[in-house]
């Protein structure tokens, strides 16, 4: 009977859970055995997995965050680290490794993969930043999230007549910004791949103004090319308006996963297991548009993102 086990790595992501019950569950329904690794890589090097059976991931499918916990091992970036994770996997005969993460876990699902460990990695990040997917495990969850936060925030704004500049996550990468800016109709959107133009927004401002709008929400990106204390000072500056900020920081990393995230985590999960049930090795797992699919994993990692000028532009056409 092979035995297979399952992680969940890096910065946690709402539908964790849920791609943790559909390797679980999967396997079990295709004869394996399958061993719930807790801490991530780190509980890989310590041995730290139990087996997990089908009540072992019932009622967390409702459930943000990971139960088997996640962290950012730096040790797996290392030869000794990767073959101790190696010698560890087969003291638990383990035949194939599910990673559930971002990009730094599946450059330690690659590595492992080259010593002999099969691996088959599920994209999960609310930074929706795996160039080779539609959409990463969380994404969807943190936008509403944040879309959520936009609403609450535009009511105080619109009180007060003030211009409150949202910060959001995404490390280097401006779609939960964008998607959130459209989805919550921001005047102006910030993000990491796009030169601000802060004479354009200036002028949003004051065309706004002069047809009588008298708050706005500004949304940055926290990779964005202009931190959001100098954003602030600008346009106080400019507009002599009372401005504020708000950093939704962490608030974006938990709650309870989507629909969608969830369709999404089942549908890459169960397929991750296919594959290690096959012959198959270092293999990434991804979405196109509601299509599951899988690719060469150093090939996605290697893919680089392009920017969508469309929601770009339909953003920049909407907020006039
Ligand atoms: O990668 C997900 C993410 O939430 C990023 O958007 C954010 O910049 C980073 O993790 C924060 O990392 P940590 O949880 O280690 O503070």
């Amino acid at each position: 009977m092979r035995t297979i086990g399952v992680l969940t790595s890096g910065g946690d992501a709402p539908g964790m859970n849920a791609a943790v019950r559909a390797v679980v569950r999967g396997a079990i329904s295709l004869d394996m055995r399958v061993y719930g690794i807790e801490d991530g890589y780190d509980g890989l090097l310590k041995g730290n997995m139990r087996e997990m059976d089908v009540k072992s991931v019932s009622d967390v499918l409702q459930r943000g965050g990971t139960f088997l916990r996640t962290a950012r091992c730096m040790e797996m970036m290392t030869e000794e680290g990767v073959k101790r994770a190696i010698d560890k996997a087969s003291l638990f005969d383990l035949d194939g490794l599910v990673v559930i993460g971002g990009d730094g876990s599946f450059n330690g699902a690659l590595a492992l993969s080259k010593q002999g460990l099969r691996t088959a990695c599920v994209p999960a990040t609310i930074d929706n930043d795996l160039a080779y997917t539609d959409w990463t495990i969380g994404f969807d969850t943190a936008v509403n999230t944040c879309v959520n936060a936009i609403n609450l925030i535009r009511d105080t704004s619109a009180s007060h007549g003030r211009i409150t500049v949202i910060e959001v996550m995404g490390r280097h990468c401006g779609d939960i910004a964008l998607a959130a800016g459209v989805a919550g109709g921001a005047a102006y959107v910030f993000i990491p791949e796009v030169e601000p133009n802060l004479d354009l927004l200036m002028k949003r401002l004051d065309r706004g103004r002069a047809r009588g709008k008298r708050h706005n929400i500004i949304i940055r990106a926290e990779g964005a090319r202009i931190g959001t204390d100098e954003l602030v000072n600008m346009i106080a500056n400019h507009t002599q308006g009372e401005v504020r900020k708000v950093v939704l920081g962490y608030l974006q990393r938990g709650g309870t996963p989507t629909a969608n995230d969830r369709i999404i985590a089942s549908k890459m999960g169960f397929r991750a297991v296919e594959i290690l049930a096959g012959e198959g090795n270092a293999r990434a797992v991804g979405m196109h548009g509601v299509e599951v699919f899988d690719m060469d994993l150093a090939e996605a990692l290697n893919m680089a993102r392009i920017v969508d000028t469309e929601e770009i532009r339909l953003m920049e056409t909407l907020a006039i």
